[in-house]
């Protein structure tokens, strides 16, 4: 008999999609694929040009397994400028992206039937995580509440069991930006029951609300020691596959978590953490010249949304998804989002992520990632309301 747990884990829905629409484009179909989460823009040239000149200058070697001395220094600042947080160099590591930040923290705080609060919608990876740390996530369903967590979820969700709760704001996949009056009184609550909060910031810089979503980590030195704030350079920087993530919390943990990784991948890769150092040090105009070209995204596919009838979106505040419910076109046919991408990508070539797999309450909706030209997105929508219509 192989591994129980491993035999119970779901392989992740986004790249499964993306995988059956790429096998599609492979046979000569000519397919939309507007299913993965990862920016189509360039990344920067300086900093490509950074890691070029690491390989160059001939960087071949292990680093300490949290990262180079440069890249953690590089990893404060950052934490510091933007999130006003401060962290010393034994309260932060690198990881291979932000997907190994998040399970070697899993794995350090986690002990058999700890529960982990996890708000719905949630990213897919999560609850495979928790349950690989032999956790049992506790699913809080925003959905009623128009994506929008609060305290008061939170609050009903807290047991004598709760260890952590994740925290993942701009979202993915609904786009919606936790309040900040939420968000201070979520740390009130961590603070008074004391439990950790694992604050999932990839997409930070991803918002078209006025202003930025705060960091709970900077709402005070309590609220700071329990929390685990995790980054990555992969959608800011647009650099997914250089697989390069960060995480700053105490130094406790963080030790836990080195040692994990040392014992499991060593280190992040060296170049792309030069890459990192170039990307976290450097000027962010590049990232904002990003965001606005996903504003501009953002605001075509929402107005297109809004003249398909029967359909909703969630408040698309930030990230690059839509979070669309197609319910209402269900039938005898079509019982699940999973049918509905399935038909989507074989009748009319879109492909789309089917809402089951972010959670138990999200099967009447399907994920469409914004992250492509404007042209592509055109011809995604049509597509869509082709199909809507048979
Ligand atoms: C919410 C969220 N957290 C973490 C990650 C992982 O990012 P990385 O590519 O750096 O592992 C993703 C990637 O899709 C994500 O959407």
């Amino acid at each position: 008999m192989l591994s129980k747990k491993l035999l119970q884990i779901v392989p992740s829905a986004t790249f499964a999609m993306k995988a059956k629409a790429q096998e599609l484009i492979r046979q000569g179909k000519k397919i939309v694929s507007l299913t993965i989460g990862e920016c189509d823009l360039p990344m920067p040239k300086h900093v490509s040009s950074a890691a070029l000149a690491a390989i160059q200058a001939g960087h071949h070697n292990y680093t300490d397994s949290g990262g180079l001395y440069e890249l953690k220094q590089a990893i404060i600042n950052k934490f510091k400028r933007d999130n006003n947080i401060d962290y010393t160099v034994n309260q932060v590591m690198a990881a291979t992206g932000g997907k190994q930040a998040l399970y070697n923290i899993f794995q350090a705080i986690l002990n058999p039937g700890d529960e982990v609060i996890l708000p719905e919608p949630f990213w897919v990876s999560y609850i495979e995580q928790i349950h690989l740390a032999d956790g049992v996530p506790v699913v809080i369903n925003t959905i009623p509440n128009n994506f929008k967590l609060t305290a008061e979820l939170v609050k009903q969700a807290i047991t004598p069991k709760t260890k952590a709760v994740v925290l993942n704001s701009p979202s993915n996949p609904t786009g919606v930006i936790v309040d900040d009056q939420e968000l201070k009184k979520i740390a009130e609550l961590a603070v008074k029951h004391n439990f950790y909060v694992i604050s999932d910031e990839v997409y930070e810089f991803l918002y078209f609300t006025e202003k930025k979503p705060l960091s709970i980590a900077s709402f005070g030195k309590e609220i700071f020691d329990l929390t685990l704030t995790v980054n990555a350079i992969s959608k800011s920087f647009s650099m997914t596959g250089w697989r390069l993530g960060f995480v700053g919390g105490s130094a406790e943990i963080i030790k836990l978590m080195d040692n994990l990784q040392s014992q499991s991948t060593s280190n992040p890769n060296i170049i792309a953490q030069y890459a990192a150092i170039a990307a976290l040090n450097g000027d962010l105009k590049c990232v904002y010249e990003m965001r606005d070209v996903f504003k501009v995204r953002r605001d075509f596919i929402k107005s297109k949304l809004a003249t398909i009838p029967n359909i909703e979106v969630a408040p698309m505040e930030g990230a690059f998804y839509a979070f669309i419910n197609v319910g209402k076109y269900f039938n005898n046919q079509i019982k699940s989002s999973f049918d509905f991408c399935l038909k989507l990508l074989g009748e009319v070539g879109l492909g789309l992520t089917p809402g089951g797999a972010f959670g138990p309450s999200c099967d009447q909706y399907v994920r469409m990632s914004y992250a492509a030209d404007i042209d592509v997105l055109e011809e995604g929508i049509l597509r869509l309301k082709k199909f809507l219509k048979n």
